[in-house]
Formats: structure tokens, C-alpha cells, sequence
């Protein structure tokens, strides 16, 4: 029996790569833009470190994450997510001391034991970034800016933005509380994790899927009710700078996110066209993850993209490949190793080239090249070679003209330039 790759871990085959690329690119480009850096972190973390930032009261650190002890004992963890990681890095490198303002970007596998399904997968690709230093709305509000960019120049334009606060250690308390009393009076009525979350993470009651506890919740207490003025005054005006740089949001006081970190504004990008996996894009400020991760008390913020959602929006309309400019038709032995030779020399000259090595007839040839989507076919053979010149036929329209090799690169490139 073969082997097959394991459950909720998918290759990228390479007619889904192209899209990948592009995305990753336009991440690089726009991001830069915004004067981010990329930082690259490894996929493995000591365990302890999702804990201590996640919380232990969170979905995934209490059933989702891949733990194990590596041969030294560690426990060790795959990383379920980047923020973590990337914000151990900067405090272990001292990364605030050359400027407490960092802006950084990171794009790579996460691992979460979750149930597969469209668009939820146990190992996925995040692109993220993350803004450390600075806690003026005006970063929040740079942050979604750069976000809405981003999702405007890859072309996926079937989502919208939804914002809230969860407020800071002053003000929380007083909303957990007001939530457990409404929580306590409709208990029976909620699922079991949620009677359990009751104790453990009761905001996390608010983001049940069980149409129970969405019904009997309805009516909870709203977090923006129980803001104290500072973060009332800081959620004001990040939706005033949202509103001046003309950017469409809506409130969603519902809105409670996965993991503890979270202070203030918290942001997700949401589709209805995925189903039930409708974030995304997620993020948000966490004024206390940096010192409460041992750093100094830097403010951040800073969302991740799941790469797999953007690549499921995205295949309405693929990116298409890059078209060979040429393929090379070889009729006979010593023709083959003529255009073997030819081919490897435009290669090098920068033009996509192939041809079939295995010398089949001009039909299977021409078959091969028309599968491949070239746009020029050189029919060689003996008699081509001896005259130093060739047929070059136009793929697209059938159209044929003689070509002297000599001069091959230069015609090609000018073709080329011209149907580009
Ligand atoms: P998150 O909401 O857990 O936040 O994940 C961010 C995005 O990753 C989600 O909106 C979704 O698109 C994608 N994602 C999450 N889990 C899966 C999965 N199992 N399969 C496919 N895609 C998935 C974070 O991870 C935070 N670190 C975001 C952040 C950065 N907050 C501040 N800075």
C-alpha cells in the first residue's frame, strides 16, 4: 500500500503554486510599502510559550496544539500561530533597543489538531504582521489600512471588515463579571464546553456555533458598554481615522477572538463565502503580551491572513502561468541535439523554453506544445539546420514565418515583447 501524507496536510501542487507565489509577493511589496520587515522564526517553540501568550483556557492550547517531548525530554510545541514566536524573537534579540518601534512580517506553516474541513486544515499558511511600540490609534488604523490594501491589490474584494474593543485589565473585570451573572442565570441552556467556559473563558461563550448558546446569549451584556474612558477614548478614534481614510467597517461587539492576548482593538476580515470558516484575516492590539512574555511594556498590534481562505477567494479567477515563449520541435537525432543545445542558450538568455526530448513525430510534437500553452513553435530537422533557418509558428494563430537561428533570440524577444 502507498503512503499517503497525513490527515488536514495538503501539498501545493504546482498548477495552485503560481497563486501562492502571488500572493506571497504582493504581501512583500505592499507590506514594504508600509515600512515592514520580514522575520523569520522557526516552526518549532518550547511549549511553554503558548501557553504563558495564548492562555491556557483557549481552544487551542487546551485541545489543539501538536506537543511533544523531543529526545532531550523538552516539551516542545509546533507553532499554532505567529505572534507568539515573533514576539519572543524580538525580546530575545533585544530587537528593541536598536528602535522600540519594530514593524515585522512573517508568512508560513502553523500547525492546529483541529477537524478538517473546507478551509480549516491542521497545518495552514498565515501571512502576518505585527506593529510593536506604538499604541496611538493612528497604528490601528495604519494596520487595517495596510490590511484593506492588501486584500485591493491581490484582487479579493467579496470581504468586509469588522472591528471591536475588548478593553484592558482596568476594565475588563467588571464586563467578565457582568457576562458570568447573565452567563449563571442561562447556564442549563448552554452546551457542555460552554458550562465549562462559564468558568474558564466566558467571552469565548459569546463565539459558540451552537445555535443554543447563540440564541440564549443574544441579549448579553456588549464589552463597548463596560469600556473605561481610555479605551472608550481609544476606540473612538481608531473608528474616527477608519472613517477619514475612507475605509468600510462595521462594529461587531460579539467579536471575541481565540486567544487571550488581546486588549482594545481586536479586527477580523470576514467572507460569506466560505462558510462557517468565514474569517479571513484576524488581529488585533495586545498592550500586554510583550512584558507578560518577560520583554519590556511595549504596546502591539497586528492581525495574520489564512493563506489557504485567500487562496479558495482567489480561485474564481486563477493567476495564469507563465506561458513557455517557445517550443522547440525537433525532427531527428541530430536536430534534437542541435535544439538541446539551442534551447539551454535562449534559457540562459532568460526566455522560457522547452521542448520533448524523446524525438516523436511532428504531431505529437506539436500536440506537446499546444498541451504546454507555448506561444511559438520552431519545427528543425536536418534540412532546417543545413540552411541555417526555420519555420516559426505563431501558436495562437497558426501563422508561420522563417526565422534564421541566428537571429532566433532577437525575433523572439521582439514577438514576445509584443503579445505581453
Ligand atoms: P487567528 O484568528 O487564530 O489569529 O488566525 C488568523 C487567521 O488564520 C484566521 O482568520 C484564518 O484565516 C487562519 N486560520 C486559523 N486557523 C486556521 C486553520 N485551522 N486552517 C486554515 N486557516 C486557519 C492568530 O493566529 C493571531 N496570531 C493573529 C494576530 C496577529 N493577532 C495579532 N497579530
Amino acid at each position: 500500500m502507498s503512503i499517503t501524507g497525513i490527515k488536514g496536510m495538503n501539498d501545493i501542487l504546482p498548477d495552485e503554486v503560481g497563486t501562492w507565489q502571488f500572493l506571497e509577493r504582493e504581501a512583500h511589496r505592499i507590506f514594504g510599502l508600509y515600512g515592514f520587515n520580514e522575520i523569520r522564526v522557526p516552526v518549532l517553540e518550547k511549549t511553554e510559550l503558548f501557553c504563558r501568550s495564548i492562555g491556557e483556557a483557549t481552544d487551542i492550547v487546551e485541545k489543539e496544539m501538536y506537543t511533544f517531548e523531543d529526545r532531550s525530554g523538552n516539551s516542545l510545541t509546533l507553532r499554532p500561530e505567529g505572534t507568539a514566536p515573533v514576539m519572543r524573537s524580538f525580546i530575545e534579540h533585544r530587537l528593541h533597543a536598536q528602535d522600540p518601534v519594530a514593524k515585522l512580517y512573517y508568512m508560513g506553516p502553523m500547525f492546529r489538531y483541529e477537524r478538517p474541513q473546507k478551509g480549516r486544515y491542521r497545518q495552514f499558511h498565515q501571512i502576518g504582521a505585527e506593529a510593536v511600540g506604538i499604541d496611538d490609534p493612528m497604528m490601528d488604523a495604519q494596520v487595517l489600512a495596510m490590511l484593506c490594501h492588501y486584500f485591493k491589490a491581490v484582487g479579493i474584494d467579496q470581504v468586509s471588515l469588522q472591528i471591536n474593543s475588548l478593553g484592558c485589565p482596568e476594565c475588563r473585570p467588571a464586563y467578565r463579571q457582568a457576562l458570568v451573572a447573565f452567563l449563571d442565570e442561562r447556564r442549563s441552556v448552554l452546551c457542555s464546553d460552554c458550562q465549562r467556559r462559564c468558568q474558564t473563558n466566558p467571552l469565548r461563550v459569546l463565539d459558540c456555533k451552537v445555535p443554543a448558546c447563540q440564541e440564549a446569549t443574544t441579549a448579553a451584556p456588549s464589552v463597548l458598554d463596560h469600556l473605561c474612558g481610555g479605551c472608550a477614548g481609544h476606540f473612538s478614534q481608531v473608528r474616527t481615522y477608519l472613517e477619514a481614510l475612507e475605509l468600510d467597517y462595521s462594529v461587531n461587539p460579539r467579536m471575541v477572538r481565540g486567544l487571550d492576548y488581546y486588549t482594545k482593538t481586536t479586527f477580523e476580515m470576514v467572507t460569506g463565502q466560505l462558510g462557517s470558516q468565514n474569517a479571513v484575516a484576524a488581529g488585533g492590539r495586545y498592550d500586554g503580551l510583550i512584558s507578560d512574555l518577560g520583554g519590556p511594556a511595549l504596546p502591539g498590534i497586528g492581525f495574520a491572513m489564512g493563506v489557504e481562505r485567500l487562496v479558495l477567494l482567489k480561485s474564481q479567477n486563477p493567476a495564469t502561468a507563465q506561458r513557455p515563449g517557445l517550443f522547440l520541435a525537433a525532427l531527428g537525432e541530430t536536430a534534437a541535439r542541435h535544439c538541446f543545445l539551442l534551447m539551454n542558450d535562449l534559457q540562459q538568455r532568460g526566455l522560457k523554453v522547452e521542448m520533448d526530448f524523446s524525438c516523436k513525430s511532428l504531431k505529437a510534437q506539436m500536440r506537446r506544445a499546444g498541451k504546454l500553452n507555448a506561444r511559438y513553435a520552431l519545427i528543425v530537422g536536418d534540412d532546417e539546420l543545413a540552411a541555417g533557418q526555420a519555420p516559426l509558428r505563431n501558436m495562437d494563430d497558426a501563422s508561420q514565418e522563417t526565422v534564421a537561428l541566428q537571429e532566433l533570440a532577437a525575433v523572439l524577444n521582439s514577438r514576445l515583447a509584443d503579445c505581453s
